[in-house]
């Protein structure tokens, strides 16, 4: 009899889980992407249906489900830790070629291998149960790791739920999770601009990525995955690459450079190609994998402690080179950071000739106890920038080493020069004596370095009167997402500055159609085009303007943040320390730079010339910024359709006059947008709560 009930109940039972799980789902993507794929309406039929199923059986309560909570936008604090089902060992690696071929030679006759890029990211493991993905673990210890499932969601390739009835009831996909160069290159590049620790390589900025307790801003960052090893009970396919060609069809994002060997000189002439080919491949590998094809086969060789008998990975050497460390010449950047450059006798290096390298700071000086004269190594590994990895014993009397003109270096320091202009720079003091430790003056302006506590750099402070950093704050100033000026690039601003033309930021709005025509290289058209260029730059948003101004640390998005809350630079020029820190972004560090900025006498002057050159310091043009603050601090729902404006409009009105729009009506909504036809789950709830709901007519004339 009870089983009988039991039975009957069963497929409702299944579609109250169903439900808690697509409607997390949409809450996750409604909060968190910023991408529902579900209306409102449909939303609330749901969350009904599922109140129903949840009254009809007590016993399945559950705190998690989503008709106890409302959704959040905030990523869980920490990671659960959960244990591998199967251990994630790694694999035995080899350098040589030759110890692959032995590897494949020793495989028992006839036996198939399959041959895999190796992706050089951090590895995955994803459960899905039903067809649901319901963990996505790190390899943490390799026994067990942090569920990282909320930011793993965020890759599009990987899907959250497959619609199939030919899919096992639980099956794991293993694989790579990547941030493809260009992304890399895009999140360094705007890291540098804000002032914050560049990533050395792809894997370390997926790695930092992974572990953010932000989904949004992994999602913005743009992380992809690559499959490459399912494993679990009863599944379809007897060898790994038949296993791949499944898991492709479930939509599953299986690499294309996958290939079935037959033989030595087949697993060789693939290593060929992909030694040069990956180079034009979107995301970072570092070696090929070999796996046995066939899963009995795979068994029988079974596995190592620590790696499977049946795989082995070829590593691609990191390119090396020995070269002589000529001179380290400091590099005055933008911010007036000091950076060492170490100027090397040029080599080849994975097809381009290095002859710089960054040493980064002083600390990486002293790690790595180089000076000129020593013979360093230089790698090229999964980094765009050659890097200097270690050096040979220092040449003794009888093994001094020369320059490519002849000279001999090595037993007395060489002189240091500065970057770009050699000026004060030979007579440069040094820390601990001629050449060696750190100047102790800006090799650019001679102004005494000073060393930020807790930071790593010393840091010329004559912001204002050192040329790299005068220049530096112009190419800022003009670039593409500051004040976008076309035609002033880096070595036009340069000439200018030579010929005196440009000392400040201000000055741009007083150059003369013939100062410009003038000078060497530009006619009369290129110089009206930079003109035009200025012209048009009068009507950039102030929020732009904010983050064109270059101070320190505040980067274009701090700079939006902050335009939002002060929408004029009256307000901004005010604001105390305590005040600003209350924007989101903005810590003490940055505050303190805000209220230094507008404490320097240099800089309110420069404000007050390009006020009356007409730059907006004030937010009245873009849409985005505060029109007014009537609806600070209120969270509001919108609900049903309505006749004046569209929904994306009324968000927008919302956010533009200092609200908050929220997707579900709690304790905590200000009031509802309702429109037509609004959804009868929000109106219950409002009527419940006792929110008060207001028409568009109303909510129009709230912020005339
Ligand atoms: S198979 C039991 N295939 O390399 C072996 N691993 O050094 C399962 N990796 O931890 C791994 N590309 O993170 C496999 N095509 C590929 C791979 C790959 C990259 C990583 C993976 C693993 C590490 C071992």
């Amino acid at each position: 009899m009870f089983d009988l009930f039991s039975e009957i109940e069963e497929p409702e039972r299944k579609e109250l889980q169903a439900l808690r799980k697509e409607l997390e789902e949409q809450n996750y993507k409604y909060y968190v992407l910023n991408a529902p794929t579900m209306s409102d309406q449909e939303f609330d039929l749901k969350m009904h249906r599922l109140q129903d199923l949840e009254k009809q059986f007590p016993d399945m309560f559950d705190p998690k489900s989503p008709t106890q909570h409302v959704g959040s936008d905030l990523g869980k604090k920490g990671f659960e830790q959960v244990k591998h089902r199967y251990p994630m060992l790694s694999l035995a690696n080899s350098y040589s070629r030759e110890e692959i071929e032995d590897w494949v030679r020793k495989l028992p006759a006839g036996v198939e291998i399959v041959c895999e890029l190796k992706y050089d990211g951090l590895s995955i493991s994803l459960w899905y149960e039903h067809g649901v993905l319901v963990k996505a673990l790190t390899r943490g210890d390799g026994q067990q790791g942090d569920n990282v499932i909320e930011n793993i969601k965020t890759i599009p390739s990987i899907p959250w739920r497959i619609e199939r009835d030919d899919i096992p009831e639980f099956f794991e996909l293993r694989g790579e999770v990547l941030l493809p160069w260009e992304r890399f290159e895009a999140l360094n590049k705007e890291r540098e601009e804000q002032e914050e620790p560049l990533f050395a390589n792809p894997r370390n900025a997926a790695s930092g990525t992974l572990k953010l307790q932000d989904p949004r801003e992994v999602a913005r960052r743009g992380l992809e995955a690559y499959l490459y090893y399912m494993l679990g009970e009863n599944l379809p396919g007897k060898t790994h690459f038949e296993r791949l060609d499944t898991a492709k069809q479930w939509g599953f994002h299986i690499s294309e450079a996958i290939k079935v060997c037959h033989s030595v000189d087949e697993v060789m002439a693939y290593i060929a190609y992909w030694d040069t080919e990956r180079k034009n491949l979107p995301v970072a590998t570092d070696g090929i994998v070999l796996k046995v094809n066939n899963l009995a086969q795979q068994d029988e060789l079974g596995y190592t402690a620590k790696t499977p008998r049946w795989a082995i990975a070829y590593k691609f050497p990191a390119e090396k080179q020995l070269t002589l460390l000529k001179e380290i010449t400091y590099q005055v950047g933008r911010t007036g950071v000091v950076t060492p450059v170490a100027n090397l006798e040029p080599v080849q290096l994975s097809g381009t000739i290095v002859q710089r390298a960054t040493l980064h700071n002083e600390d990486f000086i002293k790690q790595l106890d180089i000076r000129p004269g020593d013979r360093v190594w230089v790698e090229k590994g999964g980094e765009i920038i050659p890097k200097i990895t270690g050096k040979e014993n220092r040449p003794t009397p009888n093994n001094v080493l020369r320059t490519a003109t002849g000279s001999p270096i090595g037993q007395s320091p060489s002189p240091v020069k500065g970057g770009e202009l050699d000026s004060a720079t030979d007579t440069l003091p040094f820390r601990e004596g001629l050449g060696v430790g750190f100047p102790t003056h800006c090799p650019e302006c001679g102004t005494e370095l000073v060393r930020i506590p807790g930071e790593a750099a010393w840091r010329c402070p004559n912001e204002n009167g050192c040329p790299p950093q005068i220049k530096g704050k112009i190419e800022h100033f003009v670039s593409r997402k500051a004040m976008n000026i076309d035609g002033l690039g880096e070595e036009t601003i340069d000439l200018f500055y030579r010929k005196g033309l440009l000392h400040n930021i201000a000055d741009i709005y007083d150059l003369k159609l013939e100062d410009i025509a003038v000078q060497e290289r530009l006619g009369e058209k290129s110089a009206q085009n930079i003109l035009d260029g200025i012209e048009a730059s009068k009507q950039v948003p102030w929020a732009r303007v904010l983050f064109a101004l270059g101070i320190r640390m505040v980067g274009e998005t701090t700079a939006k943040k902050i335009a939002r809350k002060y929408n004029t630079i009256d307000a901004l020029q005010w604001a105390t320390a305590e005040q600003l820190c209350a924007i989101e972004d903005v810590g003490p560090q940055i505050a303190e730079n805000i209220v230094k900025f507008f404490e320097d006498i240099r800089n309110l002057e420069i404000l007050s010339r390009l006020r009356d050159a007409g730059l907006q310091f004030e937010s009245i043009t873009d849409e985005q910024l505060p029109i007014s603050n009537v609806l600070e601090g209120q969270s509001i729902v919108i609900s049903g359709t309505f006749a004046q404006h569209s929904r994306d409009e009324y968000k927008a009105l919302i956010e533009s006059h200092g609200g908050k729009n929220v997707g579900s009506v709690s304790k905590k909504t200000s009031f509802i947008l309702a429109g037509e036809n609004m959804g009868p789950e929000k109106r219950k709830k409002a009527e419940e709560l006792g929110v008060k709901m207001i028409t568009e007519e109303e909510f129009l004339e709230m912020i005339k």
